[in-house]
């Protein structure tokens, strides 16, 4: 069974030809991202696997089931990406992978808060620079410290018990909250308590138009001055302009972010050698206390792993007709 799979990437194909080989799947590696001027090149494939920014557009979904495509594979667990009711339409059904390693994710927001908080981004290139003065490199002790978790899903969950570790005071809102989590101290609050009361503020909920600028210039004016922010959610959760305003206000002390509102144009490309288009990030890139990186925080060898074999394991049920657990459900 042919499958082509967009948007691939030297680290991931590995573990991809693996899992496929294992199950008889044939893949066809694509480097360019699914939108409306490459969909062509899924024709005489039943099998599509896409990635968080390739672009499930109406226009992309109605060519792909006229092209004879049976089934989508999402190796991700986000889904923003795709128009669930013009997939529904044109009966597609969307398989995703719902959990790889919220270790991986949770403990790279803990990596971001780590190094914003004790500058070692700028100690790195101190020292190379033959530069041993501590100066500016003041940070502050975690513990006692409030962290406010937006979202305690399977991420954020993992997130609140690292950051209660450190002794830190764990405040979290979830419309859903996780008794667990109740039983070891986190205190569910409200959202206005949550930006009130937090030192850090880490996001961990999914995208989509009731959480689309759930970081705006209201919420960031009831948050404590200096407060650190980070984002391994989705981009779409922070206003950036709203950002950059609090980042030159220093309402804002320190931010980390894995993911940015217009990164499909940007993430995962080499632009070294040319000129990087997007103005707003290059602004985000010139703070010293912002440390941006590019969609890795689920680049770890355990989460490939999972992603490969549940994406495989999702087309393989799908084909031998069984019941499909990791279906995207579309509401209504
Ligand atoms: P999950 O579905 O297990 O948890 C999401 C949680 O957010 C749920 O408990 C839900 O009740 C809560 N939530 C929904 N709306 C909310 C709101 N308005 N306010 C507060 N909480 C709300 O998802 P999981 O696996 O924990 O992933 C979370 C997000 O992390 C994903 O949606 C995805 O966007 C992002 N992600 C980022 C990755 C990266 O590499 N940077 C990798 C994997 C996921």
């Amino acid at each position: 069974m042919k499958v082509a799979v967009f948007d691939t990437h030297n680290y991931e194909k590995q573990t991809l030809l693996t899992a496929a080989k294992r199950q008889g799947f044939s893949l066809h590696f694509f480097e360019v991202r699914l939108n409306a001027e490459t969909v062509k090149l899924a024709s005489g494939f039943p099998a599509v696997c896409v990635f968080v920014n390739d672009r499930l557009s109406e226009e992309v979904l109605a060519e792909l089931a006229g092209q004879g495509c049976q089934v989508i594979a999402l190796r991700c667990a986000g889904f923003n990406n795709v128009d669930l009711k013009a997939a529904e339409r044109h009966n597609l059904p969307l398989l995703r992978v719902p959990a790889y390693s919220p270790h991986a994710v949770a403990e790279f927001a803990v990596g971001l808060i780590l190094t914003l908080n004790r500058k070692l981004h700028r100690a790195y290139h101190r020292v190379h620079d033959m530069d041993f003065r501590l100066d500016g490199l003041m940070g502050f002790d975690l513990y006692n410290k409030t962290v406010g978790v937006i979202g305690t899903g399977q991420i954020g969950k993992v997130f609140a018990q690292i950051m209660l570790g450190f002794g830190c005071h764990v405040v979290a809102s979830d419309p859903d909250p996780d008794k667990d989590l109740i039983e070891r101290g986190v205190n569910y609050v409200n959202l206005n308590d949550l930006f009130k009361t937090s030192d850090i503020i880490s996001l961990h909920l999914p995208l989509n138009k009731n959480t689309q600028h759930i970081i705006d210039k209201e919420a960031i004016e009831l948050m404590k001055p200096h407060v650190m922010l980070i984002n391994t959610g989705r981009g779409g959760l922070i206003e950036t302009r709203a950002l950059i305003d609090a980042l030159k206000a220093n309402k804002i002390g320190s931010a980390g972010l894995d993911v940015y509102e217009e990164e499909e144009q940007v993430f995962f490309h080499d632009f070294s050698e040319s000129i990087m288009p997007d103005d707003a990030l290059a602004r985000l890139i010139t703070f010293p206390n912002v440390l941006v990186t590019s969609h890795q925080a689920f680049l770890t060898k355990e989460a490939l792993t999972n992603i490969a074999d549940t994406t495989i394991d999702n087309l393989s049920g799908f084909f031998a007709g069984k019941p499909l657990q990791n279906r995207v459900e579309i509401s209504r």
